[in-house]
């Protein structure tokens, strides 16, 4: 795939996703929002963690029946939207009720239709059970929420037939948004308390046995998706997750959870290709954004992270697998409270490369591995030593500035004994202890590159130019 042609295409994408979002917002407006809003309050629909949800007020009645008016755009239906109102489906959205039905209802007429919109009005609370809208659908096809959708809460409630890995999927889509002025609440504290999260067994013990936990949004096998826009919550396991997916556009979400949920990733992709996540805030308990294998083309700017434990490529290489990540770039980002800062973690004993890696300008505030390289990742402590792994290169750090936690090294490269790295480049590092003195110097094994500037604290263990006996490594295939 060309990558010229796909980036314009997503960029048109967006700009008609854009136009046809403001003329629903008019509509939304002249049907939809007849009662006065409550002034200046902080929205009541969001949850603390420690209570369980309490719904708003009672809901109001249906909103009037008609899915579009043809009054707004007449004659032209090129750009006017069909808009199917879950309500006018039979959905009841008072917090309680199972509105699945409903929903796949409005999906099957929105998914028949050029430019449908489901819609998820606000001053409702829906609820529905894990759920697959499928594609193959007509294109522009919008999933908007504009009230609070969310799972049944905790694992109790959670119906046995339904799948508990994951809860909202969306399959084999293309050209498809997902958006809205609304909430996805996950619900997640029950899962968070299994006794099988780590820690929370009886005295602070984790129980062994399985351990699932829906994922909140999945995309799997689709193309051209725009997720913009929406507040999400409390997810019992990862926020979000593309696999399998071509052409992402991630803009203006709000992602949160407590730093102490367990796996709450905040977006994770694997095995996708084209993807730009922008103008995001994320604070969760695990990964702020993960990139696993089979990603490449992928850009990520304008994104807040903290508390978290910051962005990660990887883990890659587990089983022996083969990995390959390509072409990441990270710039004008502000990483906080978060356990690391930018991570790559790849196990022993695994094959193939990830290369392309830009780092540039990134904000550090108490951040404790601000610059990160794992290869030794392990999650057990008891790993075999192997004689290979994924090999790291082209790595660039470019305007690292900011402060960390001293209870581990700002720079720590710890690279494969068998495979090293090659090609890291550092320019105007410079981190700071946020509180307290430096314990210990930066750390580097098998580490090789350049630094343009002197970075604070200076790396004296990063080595010149290239390792000799590299005709090995090339067999890698970057
Ligand atoms: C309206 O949509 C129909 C079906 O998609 C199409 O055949 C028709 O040409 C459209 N009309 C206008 C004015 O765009
Ligand atoms: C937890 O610890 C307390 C005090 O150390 C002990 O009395 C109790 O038996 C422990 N409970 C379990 C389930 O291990
Ligand atoms: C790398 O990604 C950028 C955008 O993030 C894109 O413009 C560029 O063409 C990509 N390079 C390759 C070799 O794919
Ligand atoms: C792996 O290698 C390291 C460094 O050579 C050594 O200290 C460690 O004991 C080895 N571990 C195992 C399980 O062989
Ligand atoms: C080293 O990596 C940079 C990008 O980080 C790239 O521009 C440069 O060409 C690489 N150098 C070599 C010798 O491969």
């Amino acid at each position: 795939m060309e990558p010229i042609s796909h980036w314009h295409l997503i960029i048109v994408f967006l700009a008609i996703a854009l136009v046809s979002q403001s003329l629903t917002n008019v509509e939304g407006r002249t049907h939809y929002h007849k009662r006065p809003k409550n002034k200046g309050s902080p929205p009541t629909y969001a949850p603390s963690p420690q209570a369980p949800y309490v719904p708003p007020s009672p809901a109001e009645p249906p909103p009037p029946t008609v899915p579009s008016d043809p009054s707004v755009n007449p004659g032209d239906n090129s750009s006017s939207s069909c808009v199917f109102d879950v309500t006018t489906f039979g959905a009841v959205g008072d917090g309680t009720t199972d509105d699945t039905a409903a929903f796949m209802e409005a999906w099957k007429a929105a998914c028949a239709v050029e430019s449908g919109i489901l819609l998820a009005p606000s001053d409702y609370v829906f609820t529905i059970t894990s759920t697959i809208f499928s594609g193959p659908c007509q294109p522009g096809l919008v999933f908007q929420v504009d009230g609070v959708l969310m799972p049944p809460d905790g694992p109790e409630c959670w119906p046995e037939s339904d799948s508990n890995k994951q809860w909202l999927v969306f399959y084999r889509l293309d050209q498809m948004t997902f958006t809205g002025s609304g909430t996805i609440e996950g619900n997640g504290e029950k899962w968070w308390e299994l006794p099988c999260k780590p820690h929370r067994g009886p005295n602070g013990s984790t129980l062994p046995g399985p351990c699932n936990s829906p994922a909140l949004i999945r995309f799997f096998m689709s193309s051209n998706l725009v997720v913009s826009r929406l507040r999400i919550q409390n997810s019992p396991q990862f926020h979000m997750k593309f696999d399998g997916c071509e052409g992402v556009l991630i803009d203006k979400l709000s992602i949160s959870s407590p730093k102490l949920s367990p796996n709450t990733d905040g977006i994770h992709i694997e095995n996708t290709k084209f993807v730009g996540i922008y103008n995001s805030v994320i604070a969760n308990g695990d990964d702020c954004i993960s990139i696993g294998t089979g990603c490449s083309n992928v850009n990520i700017e304008g994104v807040t992270c903290g508390p978290s434990h910051g962005i990660s490529i990887g883990s890659l290489g587990l089983h022996n697998s083969q990995a390959c990540v390509s072409n990441i770039t990270v710039r004008n980002v502000e990483i906080k409270d978060s356990d690391n800062g930018l991570r790559i973690k790849t196990w022993q004993g695994g094959t193939g490369c990830v290369s392309g890696i830009t780092f540039d300008t990134i904000q550090m505030e108490n951040v404790r591995n601000c610059i990160i390289i794992d290869q030794y990742y392990c999650l057990s402590k008891a790993c075999r030593n192997e004689t290979s792994a994924v090999y790291l290169t082209d790595v660039s750090y470019n305007n690292i500035k900011g402060t960390y936690d001293v209870r581990s090294p700002p720079i720590h490269f710890a690279c494969s004994d068998t495979v090293p790295c090659t090609n890291i480049t550092m320019s105007e590092v410079e981190l700071l202890p946020y509180e307290g003195e430096l314990v210990d110097d930066p750390f580097c094994w098998n580490a090789y590159g350049s630094q343009v500037t002197l970075t604070i604290p200076p790396i004296d263990c990063l080595q010149d130019g290239e390792p000799e006996n590299m005709g090995e490594v090339v067999s890698y295939g970057c």
